[in-house]
């Protein structure tokens, strides 16, 4: 749909706000690439016995809905370990 409308824009020589983003020239050298890339060192290197089956990040116990959290990727798992989301595979080792 954004396609859509980019290249719509485009034929009738308007600007459109979205053009940047989708850009096949855009750079993929923003600060927050910076800062995940820390966030994920910081949290491998995170002396813990929890961690995500994915690649090894340290899991985060989330006290609200009760579950393992992984900062780095995303998945959560419940209290006992098993996946809930992915995109780890597979359930805690316990
Ligand atoms: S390391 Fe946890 S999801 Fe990738």
């Amino acid at each position: 749909m954004v396609s859509a409308m980019i290249l719509s824009d485009l034929v009738q020589g308007k600007k459109n706000p979205y053009a940047d983003v989708f850009s096949p020239s855009r750079s993929i050298l923003r600060p927050h690439l910076a800062v995940n890339g820390l966030e994920a060192m910081v949290s491998l290197l995170t002396p813990t016995a929890k961690r995500c089956p994915h690649l090894g990040c340290a899991l985060k116990w989330n006290p609200q809905a009760r579950t393992w959290d992984c900062p780095c990727h995303g998945p959560r798992f419940t209290e006992e370990g098993k996946l809930i989301d992915n995109p780890a595979t597979g359930n805690l080792e316990l």
